[in-house]
C-alpha cells in the first residue's frame, strides 16, 4: 500500500497492497515476474482523493447507525478509471459480512447496478447479493418487502450502489424514472444511507428527481489529477515517486531527474488512477521480460503503446521527443470524451 496522502494507515490484510517486491534480476523465474507484475497492479494508493472519499462515505456510514427518519446520503462521481469502485471495494472490505448467534450481519452491502435497470432486476440483485436463495421469486412489491425486512434482520447500515449511470440509458439519454422513484422508496423504507457511485452523467437523474436530489444534497466527485498548478502537481508528482519507490524495477537515474518526466506521465494517463497503473505495470512486465535492471523513457514509451493506446504514432506518444504537449482527447485518441 502506498500512502501519498502522508495519514496514518487502519487497513487490515486484504489481497492488494503486499509491497513484498524484490530487486529485479535476471534470473527470476516467468511465474514470479507475472507475480511481481500482478503485485503492481494489486497496489492500493491512498491518494488524498481517496482519502476523501473514504471519509465522506464513512460519515455517511456513521449517521446510518442511528436510524435517522431520512438517511444522509452521498453521490459520488468520476470519470472512468477515476477510481469510484476501487473505493467501493476497499470500504466494504473493512466490513466484511461476519456469522452471529441470529444469523449472517452484512454491515456494508455493496454491488453494481445491472446495465438495463428494472425495478424487478435490481431487487434480484439485492436479494441475490444478500444471500436470498428465493432472490428472483415473488412480484416487485414481495421482493421490495423481502429487501426491507433482510436489511433488519442482516443489520445492513450502509447501502453501496455503483454503476448508477445505468439509471440512464446510454441511447436515448431516457432516465428510468420508475426505478428512481422505487430507490428513494427503498430509502425511506430501510432508512439506511445509499452510497451512489457513476460516471457525471448521473447526476442529471438528481437533476431531474427533486425527492432523490434532496436526499442526496452531499456530493463529490473523485476528479482525474492534475498538473495544472503547483499543489496539483506536487501531489501527483508525489504519488508517482512513492509509487516509483515500491516498484520491483526502479526508473533509471535520467528519468528519476527529468523534471518534463511528471508532464509526460500525464499526458499518457490524464492523470487517471486506471491508467496511472496500467502504464507503470506495463513497464514492470517489459522491464522484467528483457531483464533489465531498471526502465527508462523508451519503456514508458512502449508500456504506453502496449497497454493504453496501440495506434499511437510516434509524434503522439508523450515519451518520444516528437511529442507536442497537448491532451491527448481528440476523436480516436485514448480520452477523447473525458
Ligand atoms: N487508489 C487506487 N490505488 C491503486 N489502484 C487504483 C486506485 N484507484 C483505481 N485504481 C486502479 O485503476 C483501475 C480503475 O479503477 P476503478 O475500476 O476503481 O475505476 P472506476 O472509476 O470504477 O471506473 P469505471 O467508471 O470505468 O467503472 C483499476 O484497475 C484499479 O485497480
Ligand atoms: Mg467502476
Amino acid at each position: 500500500m502506498i500512502n501519498t496522502a502522508c495519514t496514518s494507515s487502519d487497513d487490515h490484510d486484504d489481497d492488494r497492497s503486499d509491497n513484498d517486491f524484490c530487486p529485479a534480476r535476471d534470473d527470476i523465474p516467468d511465474e514470479s515476474k507475472d507475480a511481481l507484475v500482478a503485485s503492481v497492479r494489486k497496489t492500493l494508493i491512498k491518494h488524498p482523493a481517496f482519502m476523501s472519499g473514504t471519509a465522506a462515505i464513512r460519515l455517511c456510514h456513521r449517521t446510518g447507525r442511528f436510524g435517522l427518519e431520512e438517511p444522509g446520503c452521498l453521490l459520488i462521481i468520476g470519470v472512468s478509471g477515476s477510481g469510484k469502485s476501487t473505493l467501493r471495494k476497499e470500504y466494504a472490505k473493512h466490513y466484511p459480512p461476519r456469522d452471529t448467534d441470529e444469523g449472517t450481519e452484512i454491515r456494508v452491502l455493496h454491488l453494481e447496478l445491472p446495465a438495463q435497470p428494472t425495478i424487478k432486476n435490481v431487487a434480484e440483485r439485492i436479494l441475490l447479493e444478500m444471500g436470498d436463495p428465493l432472490f428472483a421469486r415473488g412480484s416487485a412489491e414481495t421482493m421490495t418487502a423481502r429487501i426491507v425486512t433482510l436489511f433488519k434482520n442482516c443489520g445492513v447500515q450502509l447501502m453501496i450502489l455503483d454503476e448508477f449511470q445505468h439509471f440512464i440509458d446510454h441511447s436515448s439519454e431516457k432516465i428510468e424514472t420508475k426505478v428512481a422513484d422505487w430507490l428513494k422508496h427503498l430509502i425511506n423504507e430501510t432508512k439506511v444511507p445509499f452510497v451512489l457511485m457513476g460516471l457525471r452523467r448521473c447526476a442529471r437523474i438528481l437533476q431531474s428527481n427533486e425527492q432523490l436530489r434532496r436526499r442526496f444534497s452531499r456530493q463529490i466527485s473523485l476528479e482525474p489529477f492534475s498538473v495544472s498548478n503547483k499543489p496539483a502537481r506536487r501531489i501527483f508528482n508525489g504519488l508517482i515517486l512513492s509509487f516509483w519507490k515500491e516498484l520491483p524495477v526502479p526508473p533509471s537515474d535520467e528519468l528519476a531527474r527529468d523534471a518534463r518526466m511528471i508532464e509526460a506521465i500525464h499526458f499518457a494517463t490524464f492523470g487517471l488512477m486506471g491508467y496511472v497503473m496500467m502504464l507503470m505495470s506495463v513497464a514492470v512486465q517489459i522491464a522484467l521480460e528483457e531483464e533489465r535492471t531498471e526502465f527508462d523513457h523508451g519503456v514508458l514509451g512502449r508500456a504506453f503503446v502496449e497497454g493504453i493506446w496501440p495506434d499511437a504514432k510516434e509524434s503522439h506518444n508523450p515519451f518520444d521527443h516528437r511529442f507536442v504537449n497537448r491532451p491527448l482527447t481528440m476523436q480516436g485518441e485514448p480520452f477523447f470524451g473525458y
